[in-house]
């Protein structure tokens, strides 16, 4: 073998571009790609940041597919030590992934990360959403990913991870380069009849609305308990920033880490204790029966019992964890997944191409 040809090999297992000009081969984009997924590289996901997967590039496609896939289980591996390390603050990213995508509506706005440039409104104040995004911004620096697909794939792994079902959730959002309109969100007093029109805006069907609201199976709210009367005093913005970061968190469940059903159980419990005769006034005259732990949700959740549809769907769900599993699954992923946020104020930093 010639010198030359000789040194050629001796280069080629750290630099692996050079193997076709060894064999005489030229290296156009296709093959280079094509070579990288083989190779299994380490940080194919800067490889497919060029690759156009289209009908005709096979191995563009073939190389964006793997970089997807790498990305996907980076930003789930760090949401999973999240979970492991700080299984309280893992449902955040479920509500940050949420209040990310549900400002879709039609108008190219929704899963676009720009959750990150409203965190002074008043549905995504308090320290636990901050706290959220820092770790995303840790994602999308050590996976190469945009804002929106750390967040919406996060939201997803933290589900599985706290024991749910595995929600599939394509990456290729666009980042927003600012906030989403106003007053998109729902709010806590919300009744039946506006979660149905709420949540219709949103294209979801009873049963995929009702799934939805089961996220509230893990985490927990603010109240006003515990909030000192100087912050009560205060007004607007300055009120809801000081009791969300004062006031006493309550959990909407019993088993507020762990991802099941006991969310619709709950709500059936609470059906069942408002028919239960009135408890005596004195905590210490009631009887057995009637001294039973309190129940925290929040007037939304409990707007399921007062429609007759959406009550249905809660009592199959109750009884059924299988069927609330595949129910959000199903609706959690695409709900996420609004591919191309292209709307106003897009801007064009996604790392990955859509993989449809
Ligand atoms: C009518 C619909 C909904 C309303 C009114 C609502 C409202 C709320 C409120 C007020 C909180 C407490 C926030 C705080 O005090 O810090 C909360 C927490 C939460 N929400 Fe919702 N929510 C709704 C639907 C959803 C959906 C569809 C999801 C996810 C798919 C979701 C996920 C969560 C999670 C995981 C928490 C706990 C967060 C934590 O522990 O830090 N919510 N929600």
């Amino acid at each position: 073998m010639p010198p030359l040809r000789r040194c050629c090999w001796a280069v080629l297992l750290v630099a692996w571009p050079s193997l076709p000009w060894c064999l005489h081969v030229p290296l156009d984009s296709t093959r280079r790609r094509l070579l990288a997924s083989f190779l299994g590289l380490s940080t194919p996901v800067s490889v497919a940041a060029n690759a156009r997967p289209d009908a005709t590039d096979w191995a563009g496609a073939f190389a964006a597919k793997n970089a997807a896939n790498a990305a996907d289980g980076c930003i789930r591996s760090i949401a999973k030590k999240y979970v492991e390390m700080m299984p309280d603050s893992a449902p955040s990213f479920l509500r940050l992934a949420f209040h990310d995508a549900a400002t879709k509506r039609g108008d190219g706005q929704g899963p676009n990360g720009s959750i990150r440039f409203e965190l002074e409104r008043n549905e995504n104040l308090g320290p636990s959403l901050q706290r959220a995004l820092r770790a995303i911004e840790e994602m999308v620096n050590m996976c190469h990913v945009s804002w929106a697909d750390a967040i919406a794939v996060s939201g997803a792994a933290v589900v599985e991870a706290m024991g749910g079902p595995a929600v599939v959730v394509s990456l290729g959002r666009r980042d927003a380069a600012r906030p989403d309109g106003e007053g998109r969100l729902p709010e806590g007093g919300l009744t039946a009849g506006a979660l149905r029109d709420y949540f219709l805006q949103l294209g979801l069907d009873d049963e995929e609305l009702v799934a939805l609201m089961g996220a509230h199976t893990v985490g927990r709210w603010t109240s006003l308990l515990g909030v000192p009367d100087e912050c009560m005093a205060k007004e607007g913005l300055a009120w809801w920033r000081c009791t969300r970061e004062q006031g006493q968190r309550l959990p909407f469940t019993s088993h507020p880490t762990v991802f099941n059903n006991e969310y619709f159980k709950d709500v059936l419990e609470f059906e069942r204790r408002q028919q239960m005769p009135r408890p005596a006034k004195r905590f210490k005259d009631r009887v057995d029966s009637e001294k039973l732990p309190p129940l925290y949700l929040l007037p939304s959740d409990l707007g399921l019992l007062y429609d007759e549809g959406l009550h249905q769907v809660v009592k199959t769900f109750a009884t059924d964890q299988a069927a609330f599993f595949a129910a959000f699954a199903r609706v959690a992923g695409p709900n996420w997944a609004d591919r191309r946020s292209t709307g106003p104020g897009a801007s064009q930093s996604s790392k990955l191409e859509i993989l449809v």
